[in-house]
């Protein structure tokens, strides 16, 4: 369905639904204390960590760190995008999703996503028809028996053929349908061709199986040796991967998914009864592919050629898996032997052959140290210090867990640098959490305040109610506190999960969900009190260091009469609150 999905119907639905009874129909939970809890569904642990919070309508695992609102569990759990997530919690309280209608805009006027879908779908099947209707079609069948394709498996991935001739497409849906839907194409000239002319034909689906895309090959040598679709409002090759559907089709659970390079490559697989690869679509590995495929799989293994074009692939996609490598994730980097692709590979030594190669292959910290060592002298501190140099941005962007620090201990262990976390600050990006923890032992109350608010959107009030003034605040953060203060009062998020929605996808998401996970321990009836209180100490503390600012600058230079009196009423309310 098109349309937007109307922000106060989101909002609406976060108030009425409890994340309690949500989580509970997916995974049961345990009573203890203020919170509920259960072995967290993310990773494999023993004892339970996974906690959920009905105040906060708020998620969080202390082992592995994943956190949300009710939105934020479905899209993990059930492997959602946003909008499923939203349709499938609507569904859950048994209302419909209303949208916003759109105004289309010119090009797209007649092209109406669903009527676009059904143009592929038929498509597609037209395709696999021409298979068997024609000498040509008959040839392109021949061709892929020769290249060792069954008819089962081309059944599976719905392999067909374009006809060089295309008249009977535009026929069957018009000119404008085509071109919606990519399949035409218009030259310089302004006249209309067919994209796909006489080519072996992969149909493109999602993970719905909705047809979204084609790829297609020659029969021969002749060049361009693919063509895939180009992006139209189905299709975006840098989020989408060719054989999702199918291999779900076959293992709604995988445990891991190998990720190759060629079309090719995945249908060979399957025909050795090896269902679990996905490709690329001549594009780079993104960050939307690693974590689209982190949504059904534990385990990925990227699978490159061994030369060198390979490995700087496998180096570029390495780098987009660091942010999505929490607890319980895993990344293989599995370079194959020269002049092989899997295709080629899997027909030289089979399918147990093939798995063991990928079951030997290189575990993502392996291949990630190995790489980032190449070419140093590890003997020299200047070698090592590269090290840390290089390695530590990558480290910085894992998410914190139990992985993040193996990393770090790894890197200090090569880099023989023992407290490498104090001197070098290497550890500086830890979560604000671990930081004020390891520190003091409890938090500061700069982020007492703001976690107070964050989890209890009321207390805006109270600043306005007592009309706190606090523009002279400062703190590192004083900044998202004040953002935070503002959001609350212009929108009245009716409870935190509402609030956490805001920051979907912003730069802040993370240090909100972060403070949303402290645990502070304050009982209901004691939060006004405790967050005026942090309050007051960082006035306090403001006060302070402008009076120190303002006696320095007194020595050094003199004060003008507005700072002089500045100076003396900071002096009075200082004497006033000591006494
Ligand atoms: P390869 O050239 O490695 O081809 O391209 P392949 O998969 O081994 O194909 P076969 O075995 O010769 O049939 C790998 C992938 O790169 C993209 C395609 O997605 C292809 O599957 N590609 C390749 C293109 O998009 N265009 C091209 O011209 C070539
Ligand atoms: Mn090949």
């Amino acid at each position: 369905m098109s349309g937007k999905i109307p922000r106060e119907f989101i909002d609406d639905l976060l108030v009425r639904v409890d994340i309690v009874d949500l989580i509970d129909s997916h995974v049961p939970l345990k009573k203890t204390g203020a919170n509920y809890v259960a072995r967290c569904p993310f990773h494999t642990e023993k004892s339970p960590s996974f906690s959920v919070n009905r105040n906060k309508q708020f998620f969080h695992c202390f082992g592995c760190g994943v956190s949300g609102n009710a939105i934020s569990f479905l899209m993990n759990y059930s492997h959602l995008d946003f909008v499923e997530a939203v349709e499938d919690l609507a569904a859950f309280i048994g209302v419909d999703v209303p949208r916003e209608s759109v105004e289309y805009s010119g090009q797209q006027k007649s092209a109406d996503l669903r009527s676009l879908y059904k143009v592929m779908e038929q498509v597609a099947v037209f395709y696999v028809e021409q298979l068997r209707t024609n000498s040509e079609g008959r040839q392109a069948a021949e061709y892929l028996k020769h290249r060792g394709v069954s008819t089962s498996v081309a059944r599976d991935y719905m392999l067909g053929y374009a006809p060089k001739k295309w008249q009977v497409l535009i026929d069957q849906f018009g000119e404008q349908a085509l071109l919606d839907a990519g399949l035409l194409g218009k030259s310089d000239t302004g006249d209309t061709y067919a994209r796909f002319r006489g080519r072996v034909i992969f149909p493109i689906r999602d993970k719905r199986g909705r047809t979204i895309g084609f790829g297609g090959r020659v029969l021969d040598d002749s060049l361009p040796k693919y063509l895939n679709s180009p992006e139209t409002p189905l299709f975006h090759k840098g989020r989408e991967v060719y054989g999702l559907y199918e291999l779900l089709q076959k293992q709604p659970k995988p445990q891991r998914i190998l990720i190759v390079e060629g079309y090719m490559d995945v249908v060979a697989l399957a025909e050795f009864g090896f269902y679990s690869a996905v490709a690329t679509l001549g594009t780079a590995t993104s960050q939307a592919h690693i974590d689209l495929l982190f949504r059904f799989a534990s385990e990925l293994v990227f699978c490159f050629d061994g030369d060198n074009a390979g490995q700087k692939a496998a180096d570029r996609a390495m780098e987009q898996a660091f942010s999505s490598l929490r607890d319980g994730r895993q990344v293989r980097v599995m370079l194959l032997p020269q002049s092989h692709d899997p295709d080629s590979l899997v027909r030289e030594i089979g399918v147990d052959g093939f798995v063991k190669s990928i079951e030997s292959s290189e575990t993502l910290s392996d291949y990630f140290f190995r790489s980032v060592a190449k070419g140093l002298n590890l003997s020299e501190m200047e070698g090592r210090a590269q090290l840390v140099n290089t390695a530590k941005p990558f480290l910085d962007k894992l998410p914190d867990g139990v992985f993040k620090g193996m990393m770090y201990a790894r890197l200090e262990e090569m880099s023989r640098v023992a407290s490498i976390n104090v001197s070098g600050g290497v550890k500086a990006n830890l979560t604000s959490n671990q930081k004020m923890t390891r520190a003091t032992g409890r938090p500061s109350s700069a982020r007492v305040a703001m976690a107070l608010l964050l989890q209890n959107p009321r207390l805006a009030g109270v600043v306005e109610q007592k009309e706190i003034d606090l523009s002279r605040l400062e703190f590192p953060g004083v900044e998202l506190f004040k953002a935070l203060l503002e959001t609350i009062q212009d929108k009245k998020p009716a409870n935190v999960a509402v609030l956490l929605e805001l920051y979907r996808g912003a730069a802040e998401e993370k240090t909100i969900k972060a403070l949303a996970s402290l645990e502070l321990l304050v009982p209901v009836e004691g939060v006004e009190a405790e967050f005026c209180g942090a309050v007051e100490s960082l006035l306090v503390r403001a006060r302070e260091a402008e009076l120190d600012r303002l006696e320095a600058k007194a020595k050094n230079e003199g004060l003008n009469p507005q700072e002089k009196e500045r100076w003396l009423s900071l002096l009075t309310i200082k004497r006033c609150s000591t006494k």
